[in-house]
């Protein structure tokens, strides 16, 4: 799965992080990495402030970089997670006209299950601290969300 936000320096970052921790602690094998639609970023490690709200849930997002969106991930990735609709219409302006990537809003992990009439994760990128720590809430729930479901169909296929 690929994380997208604009910068790929805040909430994308975020969202690698907490859903490898979800999936590390539930034994889900996947591949995940984060991307941009902007280059504005481009080789920098995530903000300051996301590092240190990661700290805070026991994450260490360090070693990220930022990189741009590119064509091939319309290849390796069976589904994007974008973070707003903005992030969801430049991502599906992208896709190649043969991909089967699934691109879609990471919080309707959660709307899916009825919970959710907000579906965009906000840009903290001009907040302070407390943006970011809302981003970790909201991203927490829909990687739990998406930890119960994967969960739930692995019990059902091995039974
Ligand atoms: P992100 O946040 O998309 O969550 O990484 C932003 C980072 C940088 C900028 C905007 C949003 N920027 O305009 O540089």
């Amino acid at each position: 799965m690929l994380f997208v936000c604009l910068g790929n320096i805040c909430r994308s970052p975020l969202a690698q992080g907490v859903f490898q921790l979800r999936a590390d602690a539930c034994g889900i094998p996947v591949m995940l990495d984060s991307a941009g639609t902007s280059a504005y970023h481009v080789g920098q490690s995530p903000d300051p402030r996301a590092v240190a709200v990661a700290r805070d849930w026991g994450m260490d997002i360090t070693a990220q970089r930022a990189r741009q969106l590119k064509p091939s991930d319309f290849l390796g990735f069976d589904t994007i997670y974008v973070m707003d609709g903005s992030n969801l219409e430049d991502v599906r302006q992208r896709a190649p006209a043969c991909s089967m990537t699934d691109v879609k809003l990471v919080m309707s992990l959660l709307s899916e299950q009825g919970h959710l009439r907000d579906l965009n994760v906000p840009d903290p990128y001009y907040g302070s601290q407390r943006e970011f720590q809302e981003v970790v809430v909201m991203l927490n729930q829909a990687a739990l969300a998406w930890a119960q479901r994967w969960t739930e169909s692995d019990r059902l296929t091995s039974d």
